[in-house]
């Protein structure tokens, strides 16, 4: 890898930055001070930037119990971010596998492997999500079987695949969907004749939201579980 590719990975500086700090002389290469941008670093060299030691990060997978508020995206320049909850170091080329709604609290992965996350999002591999909603009204019994059957969405030409549907109070219900359109489990549930209240996602495919995770608290995934999305 190229000397200035190497620092813009391992570190905080932009590609620009790290072209600055290696003109200036403030890397060095196995003790050596380098000033070619371009030069490629042999394995296993030891490469350090004023001082600290720089080891290349491999692929970053984490999960993050969303707390309500948070808007699930990158940047946004009214409301706190998902990204806003890790800790910098962690966020160079992160991006969120699955988006919640602001107002939608629990599991939230963020990853810098796209291929990893492409499959979880992929409309192709059908990766189940479930969501624990609490609802305004109950829902009826052909309203429970509408859902579990599939049901139309306002502006949607086809209607939803067949979900699970899990009753735990009249009023709280465990929902399984496969698909992730656009605010599809409130409008599912509105088909349904109801209103979410308030949604809560507790797992995508084998990877369920770690109890231990107060909101707003993060961790990293287990080799386990990521090998779970392979
Ligand atoms: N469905 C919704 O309506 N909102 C979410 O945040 C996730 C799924």
């Amino acid at each position: 890898m190229r000397l200035d590719q190497f620092i813009a990975t391992s570190s905080l500086l932009s590609r620009k930055e790290a072209r600055r700090a290696i003109h200036a002389g403030s890397v060095t290469v196995n003790s050596e001070i380098w000033k070619d941008t371009g030069k490629h670093i042999p394995a296993g060299a030891q490469v350090v930037l004023e001082g600290e030691t720089l080891t290349l990060q491999g692929e970053r997978y984490l999960m993050l119990n969303k707390p309500s508020g948070v808007v699930s995206a990158t940047r946004d320049s009214e409301h706190p971010t998902a990204l806003d909850l890790l800790p910098a170091e962690l966020t160079r080329d992160l991006h969120i596998a699955g988006r919640l709604d602001a107002d939608t609290t629990g599991l939230l992965l963020l990853t810098t492997d796209g291929q990893w996350s492409h499959r979880i999002t992929s409309p192709k591999v059908n990766c189940p999500k479930t969501y624990q909603a609490r609802l305004s009204t109950p829902l009826s019994e052909s309203a429970i079987e509408s859902l579990r059957a599939g049901v139309m969405l306002r502006n949607d030409p086809v209607p939803t695949k067949p979900a699970q549907v899990n009753v735990l109070e009249p009023d709280l219900i465990e929902l399984t969907i496969s698909e992730g359109r656009y605010h599809q489990v409130k409008r599912m549930l509105a088909a349904a004749g109801s209103h979410v209240e308030t949604l809560h996602r507790q797992s995508i495919g084998d990877i369920i939201l770690d109890p231990a995770l107060e909101p707003g608290a993060y961790r990293e995934l287990t080799e386990q579980e990521i090998a779970s999305a392979g």
